[in-house]
């Protein structure tokens, strides 16, 4: 439509005796001047397009950050099933370099050491999840969960997936060669059977399995050679674009249900099913 308006003439090319082409200036300038005088003007075109220009800003400063955030809203959504959660944290996106390399000091590697303890605690330790009775009715399938007594705080039981993959991570480095004997009497979950145990890890590494092929990060692993390595060495200090976890974890360790006396607070209402075996 600008073009229309402005009305560009292409340069007209005329071939001389000689079979050169050259420039026709004089219908090119006795053009321009018509143009001044008849119809669409340059000066008119500039017109437009700065109005155009200003409109366009204006609009767009005002619904720009509000598309913005909401895009992030919908990008989030578009990797969730439906949770009450999404609501309530922060769901943009922050570029994060992981810390990759094989040897690192980190709070959450090496010598077996409370802050250590501390650090992969932290990510998991803490107690089940409630969700409201709206939340639950607002879910799109029906996720047959258990309610929670009103002296319990009242809503319904249901953690976020992210804080059990995390327990599931820490349970499979306490079971580790190198870690058992430190946490086999440290930690609950060695008290049940030694068979219990053994499918308790099995679990832990399938859902762990499922959840990475379910994400398939295809993030670049680069290489490089380096001195007294036969072969080159991947680098994985690689960049993603991550969620907030602290904002989800935030939320979960809210809606922990009470410190309940002991895990019979929670017993089955009147009416509720019980079922024959473990889903
Ligand atoms: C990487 O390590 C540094 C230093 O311990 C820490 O501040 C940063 O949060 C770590 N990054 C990730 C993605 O864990
Ligand atoms: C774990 O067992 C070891 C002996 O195997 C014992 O020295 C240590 O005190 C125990 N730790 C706890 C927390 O019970």
């Amino acid at each position: 439509m600008l073009m229309a308006v402005c009305n560009y003439q292409k340069v007209s090319l005329t071939e001389d005796e000689n079979g050169q082409f050259s420039i026709q200036e004089a219908s090119l300038s006795s053009k321009s001047q018509r143009s001044f005088q008849h119809g669409p003007s340059w000066m008119g075109c500039f017109l437009l397009c700065a109005a155009t220009g200003i409109i366009s800003l204006l609009v767009g400063s005002v619904i720009g950050p509000w598309f913005g955030q909401d895009l992030k809203r919908l990008c989030f959504e578009m990797h969730s099933t439906y949770s009450p959660a999404i609501a309530e944290i922060d769901t943009s996106y922050h570029d994060v370099r992981f810390n990759g390399s094989i040897i690192l000091d980190s709070p959450f590697r090496g010598e077996l050491r409370e802050e250590l303890n501390e650090a992969w605690q932290e990510l998991e330790g803490f107690r089940v999840t409630m969700i409201t009775e709206e939340e639950y009715a607002a879910i799109p399938y029906d996720i047959e969960t258990t309610k929670v007594p009103e002296e319990a705080g009242g809503g319904y039981m249901g953690s976020l997936e992210v804080i059990h993959h995390l327990h599931c991570l820490n349970f499979m480095r306490k079971s580790s060669i190198w870690n058992h004997e430190y946490y086999k009497n440290r930690s609950a979950e060695f008290t049940d059977s030694d068979r219990t145990t053994h499918h308790h890890f099995d679990h832990c590494a399938d859902m762990l399995r499922q959840k990475l092929m379910c994400d398939a990060d295809v993030t670049i692993i680069p290489y490089r050679w380096v001195k007294g390595h036969a072969d080159p060495y991947p680098n994985f200090n690689t960049l993603h674009s991550c969620r907030n976890f602290d904002s989800i974890r935030e939320w979960s360790v809210r809606r922990q249900i009470p410190d309940l006396p002991s895990r019979y607070a929670l017993h089955p209402l009147p009416g509720e099913k019980i079922w024959d075996s473990p889903p």
